[in-house]
């Protein structure tokens, strides 16, 4: 298969080009080439930004396209000008309306599409995804869209599936501080899994709109198997949500936070989504320990600052508040 994949140097996209070089594909990716492509792809420099990006392109045939991009104008620019066989955007959960209830359909309401062409901030996050699917959906014939959850694992750099495993390895103190709802729902899809089945999605030509998560767990999960993977016997201690907030400790995400936890119960089932249709597709997932073990790797390995959670002096400081 002559596989495009327009991204395929970050998270996600690189793990999708190493899947489809590992199966015996011809991949290129197209990126401004900020970071180097995974082993055995070529790279195609180009500025999606611009107008005519693409148009060195025009005249090749792709078996099929994967594309992450969260740019309206580069979504609608990438069908018009580029010939394939097949589509795969690469969308998010963030699409839905709502998320008060627990593992919502792809048939749930949407958010309401970007108009412009870019969007100003991760605000228009979720409507500029609807005006990428729709972008595909209404530009070529044959497509697969994939609303991804929370990814994880393997070269996670946004530290959210990373963290917990990262602080039980390497402890502050005699326990963990974590948010103080445990049951807080959870549903990682590791990224190998979730590249592995996006390359099945291309070379199938699977039709439709998925939802793409691993199983709904919990945040007591994800902290028991980051035990696990660490061998820690540091315990896990919820700090109430006012002492975090009188901390300025945030929520979900970035720095200064306590991942993988929202206090606010519109949001609560947000990382959760109904992902039969996906399995029953061929996504497989495998098991959480595995996830958050990959992750760890990465984290004892990061180069750049953590993006994610509390730095040592922050945690010090919240424990101290605490007794
Ligand atoms: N992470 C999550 O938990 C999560 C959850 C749900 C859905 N998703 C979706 O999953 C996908 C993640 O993709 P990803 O991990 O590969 O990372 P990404 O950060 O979304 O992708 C960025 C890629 O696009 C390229 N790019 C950015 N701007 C460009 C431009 N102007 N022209 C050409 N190329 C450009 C980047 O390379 P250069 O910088 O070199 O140009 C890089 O290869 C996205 O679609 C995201 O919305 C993520």
């Amino acid at each position: 298969m002559r596989l495009l994949i327009l991204g395929g140097t970050a998270f996600l996209g690189r793990a999708v080009a190493r899947a489809a070089v590992g199966r015996g594909h011809d991949v290129t990716c197209l990126a401004r080439g900020t970071d180097a492509v995974a082993e055995g792809a070529h790279l195609v420099r180009a500025d999606r930004d611009h107008e005519d990006a693409l148009v060195p392109l025009r005249e090749d045939l792709w078996d099929a396209v994967v594309d992450v991009t969260r740019q309206p104008g580069q979504a609608r620019r990438a069908v018009r000008d580029l010939r394939a066989r097949h589509w795969v955007l690469v969308s998010t959960g963030n699409v839905y309306a709502r998320f008060d209830q627990p593992e919502q359909g792809e048939e749930a309401e949407l958010l309401d599409a970007l108009e412009g062409d870019v969007m100003a901030d991760m605000s228009q996050y979720g409507p500029a995804k609807v005006a990428c699917e729709r972008a595909v959906s209404e530009g070529h014939d044959s497509w697969t869209i994939v609303r991804a959850g929370l990814i994880g694992g393997a070269g996670d750099t946004s530290g959210r599936s990373g963290y917990y495993p990262w602080r039980f390895a390497h402890p502050t103190g005699p326990d963990v501080l974590v948010p103080p709802d445990l049951t807080f729902p959870v549903a990682l899809v590791d990224v190998e899994d979730l590249a592995s089945w996006l390359v099945d999605c291309a070379e199938r030509r699977t039709q439709g709109v998925f939802n793409a998560t691993g199983p709904t767990t919990t945040l007591q999960d994800v902290l028991e198997a980051s035990r696990t993977v660490t061998g820690s016997d540091a315990a896990a201690r919820p700090v109430p949500a006012e002492t975090l907030r009188e901390a300025g400790v945030s929520a979900w995400m970035g720095p200064s936070s306590l991942p993988l936890w929202i206090d606010d119960p519109g949001w609560r089932w947000f990382a959760t989504l109904d992902s039969t249709a996906a399995r029953r597709a061929g996504l497989r997932t495998r098991p959480l320990a595995a996830t958050l073990a990959a992750a760890l790797d990465h984290e004892n390995q990061r180069r750049e600052p953590r993006a994610t959670g509390l730095t040592d002096d922050e945690e010090l400081a919240l424990r101290r508040r605490l007794t």
